[in-house]
């Protein structure tokens, strides 16, 4: 049997794909398992995040390029568009939060990406990884949800994005709870992810904080860069992030996987033409 990334997706064996001797996820009552589930519980509660550094393997982050770069450059939708933190209308974003249309924390910015959908990519590295199940369980357990389930969207599900010279994911919230990425390509320069936290909980919103950030004035906004091959879990609900505008001929290449707590979750299709272009 080949070793190839190609006849592992075929033949199922993950342990291929991804480094399972340093991230072993899915041995749950091993020594090695707690180690893992304690440091990355740790991450969550201390950065909101943690990283799996190095979770895909050399040779298929090379592979899913390879399988993704004609569908990015030939077959993906350029998602384009203008939008404040809150993804949401100026005058409706205004009434909800009581500020003024002119407040500096309702500016828009412009987001801009290439995106390729789950069902595009049926057989792909980066679809065999979403789809092995003590990878969902290992995050579920770290994230404290009873079960995670595949979405049963089939745009949804998995998401890669291309982000070229000068296209950026800006400012917002999130509506999940958190988000799982992983890295397939860094940037020459920029693309970097942003963050800062503090702005947003159940007591409230720090409208003045936000504008700042927007502004570019907050000096407390962290930032991370990291390695192709890294998987990230990141609770983006109340913290306001972005992917800085990437510099550069090389895209950054990123797979977005989308779990659910609860079972049959999908987008209504006005989401799907808005996000994907197509119902
Ligand atoms: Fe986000």
């Amino acid at each position: 049997m080949s070793d190839t990334p190609a006849a592992a997706v075929h033949h199922g064996r993950i342990e291929l794909l991804v480094d399972l001797d340093r991230h072993p996820v899915h041995r749950p009552g091993t020594a090695a398992y707690d180690e893992l589930f304690e440091r990355c519980c740790a991450d969550l509660a201390a950065h909101g995040m943690f990283d799996l550094e190095g979770f895909l393997r050399p040779a298929a982050i090379e592979r899913a390029v390879h399988e993704l770069r004609p569908l990015v450059d030939h077959d993906s939708f350029l998602h384009a568009r203008e939008h404040n933190v809150w993804f949401l209308p100026a005058d409706e974003a205004a009434a909800t939060h009581g500020l003024d249309l002119g407040h500096p924390s309702l500016a828009t910015m412009l987001t801009a990406n290439r995106t390729v959908c789950a069902d595009q990519m049926a057989g792909a590295v980066v679809m065999a990884v979403y789809e092995w199940a003590p990878l969902r369980a290992f995050v579920a357990a770290t994230v404290g949800a009873a079960e995670l389930h595949p979405m049963a969207d089939p745009l949804a599900r998995v998401n890669v994005m291309s982000y070229r010279d000068g296209e950026a994911l800006q400012w917002h919230f999130d509506r999940a709870r958190f988000t799982t990425t992983l890295l397939l390509q860094r940037p020459l320069a920029g693309g970097r992810f942003e963050w800062r936290h503090g702005l947003r909980s159940a007591d409230g919103v720090d409208h003045d904080g936000l504008g700042e950030v927007i502004a570019g004035t907050d000096a407390s906004v962290d930032h991370r860069d990291v390695r192709a091959g890294t998987l990230n879990v990141f609770a983006g609900h109340d913290t306001v992030h972005r992917v800085a505008p990437v510099h550069g001929e090389v895209d950054r290449l990123i797979a977005v996987y989308s779990w659910a707590e609860q079972a049959g979750v999908t987008f209504t299709d006005a989401e799907r033409i808005g996000f994907y272009g197509r119902a």
